[in-house]
């Protein structure tokens, strides 16, 4: 049996999966307009890039994610390769970095090490505005360093970004989730408190209070909402040296002047957070709201394999920043430098080689390759935007002239075929 069946005489259009989506020219300006402000300024930071494969093996994310979360529960493409193995699409980036830490070592020289990834996630969520089934993210990580106050970095890095790319009205929401020494006891106080209140929790929370009750504390629906006010806060759990550290990290907001409000409610939706964790918000975005989110996992290099070094991280949804941005991709929008309108097959030819030269020196230019009138072919380079039109037809070819034509003043000049690219490159170059 053939996998893929031949319809025959039937045409039909294959569509996108649900949940994926194209970004075409137009739109893509932007994402590469913001990917250059991210990068430089990850760079700045001291971020060095590192890029790792789209797919892991399904146990990677499994264990760091972890078993009860919704990700690894429902949301993750997972399938066994042709041997059976269970391999899946990554749904985040955190995991394969930690893992690639591990595997090359990279703590070996210098446990403190900074890296950033940009690229598609997938997770098969529900699709509505703000959350796709692939999206993209611009990923940061922090490992060998203990101190909050690279916490606090991550946060005072995501709010100048999102100042540099005019992104108004976001807030840092901030949480503490303690430690392993803390937790289990505010665990417990958490537990008995969902069992007093069962009768008003959704039947999801129902089942996730044995088994992730901390997931109950950030369920969106309205009933949970309410049962869950006047459930215990883990900040009244804290060990001192998370209070600590928690102190110290809302301080040092408050001196760097970042706006943030402590939410107790922020248990985000991966398992290996411990102590510091943040989402940016962002009202304007609805109900996809986080604009960005991340948190310090100190036990997640120890868990997969390594040694025990702390580390601390953010993702930032490239997909809700683009909507966030108050730049206009318009602005972006490389319009060609030079149209070349020729007349007759000697120009045409000429015209194709000066096509190619332009690239070659890194200016933009378009030509008509339909044999088109002069006239549609200036209105071809009208609606392209060129700047400039070079005219050249098989007289004037002989006479070794062209004409070049300012489209916005309308000024034209006469320019001489030899030495005509370094010419006009030299020309738009000036301007
Ligand atoms: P996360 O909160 O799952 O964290 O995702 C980070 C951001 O990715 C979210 O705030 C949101 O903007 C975006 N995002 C998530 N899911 C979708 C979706 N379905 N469609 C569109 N955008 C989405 C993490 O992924 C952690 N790995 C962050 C981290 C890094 N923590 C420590 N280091």
């Amino acid at each position: 049996m053939p996998i893929y069946p031949k319809k025959e005489r039937q045409i039909f259009m294959i569509q996108l999966i649900r949940g994926f989506k194209d970004i075409l020219p137009g739109e893509v300006e932007l994402w590469q307009a913001v990917e250059k402000v991210a990068r430089q300024l990850l760079e700045d930071f001291g971020f060095k890039e590192i890029r790792i494969p789209i797919m892991e093996r399904t146990e990677l994310f499994a264990r760091s994610i972890g078993e009860d979360t919704d990700i690894v529960e429902k949301e993750m493409y997972t399938f066994p390769d042709r041997k059976g193995d269970l391999i899946t699409l990554r749904p985040e980036a955190t995991a394969s970095i930690v893992r690639a830490y591990i595997q090359h070592r990279l703590y070996a020289k210098d446990p403190v090490q900074k890296f950033y990834t940009i690229g598609p996630m997938f997770r098969r969520e529900r699709p509505q505005k703000g959350r796709y089934r692939q999206f993209y993210q611009i990923n940061a990580e922090i490992f060998g360093v203990q101190s909050g106050l690279v916490d606090v970095q991550l946060i005072f890095f995501l709010v100048t970004l999102f100042s540099r790319l005019q992104v108004s009205d976001v807030k840092a929401h901030i949480n503490s989730l303690g430690c392993p020494k803390c937790r289990p006891k505010f665990k417990t106080a958490l537990s008995e408190f969902l069992e007093s209140v069962s009768d008003k929790l959704c039947s999801n929370c129902i089942r996730r209070k044995d088994r992730n009750p901390l997931r109950v504390l950030d369920c969106k629906v309205p009933s949970c909402r309410e049962a869950m006010v006047k459930a215990p806060s883990i900040l009244d759990f804290l060990c001192s040296e998370c209070k600590e550290d928690f102190d110290e990290v809302k301080n040092m907001l408050e001196k760097l002047r970042v706006p943030f409000v402590v939410d107790k409610n922020l248990v985000r939706g991966l398992d290996y957070y411990a102590r510091t964790t943040f989402e940016i918000q962002a009202e304007s975005l609805g109900a996809q709201n986080a604009v960005a989110g991340g948190g310090r996992y100190d036990g997640l290099v120890s868990e997969l394999g390594g040694p025990d070094i702390p580390a601390t991280g953010f993702a930032i949804g490239f997909d809700r920043l683009t909507e966030l941005t108050g730049l206009d991709a318009k602005q972006f929008y490389q319009k060609p430098d030079v149209f070349v309108a020729a007349l007759g097959g000697q120009s045409r030819l000429a015209a194709f080689e000066w096509v190619c030269a332009f690239g070659n020196q890194g200016i933009r230019a378009e030509l008509d390759f339909g044999g088109k009138s002069l006239k549609s072919q200036m209105k071809q380079a009208d609606r392209l935007g060129a700047r400039y039109a070079l005219i050249v037809g098989d007289d004037e070819l002989a006479k070794r002239e062209a004409v070049l034509r300012n489209m916005q003043t309308k000024e034209q000049i006469s320019v001489s075929i030899d030495g005509l690219v370094e010419n006009i490159k030299g020309i738009i170059i000036a301007e």
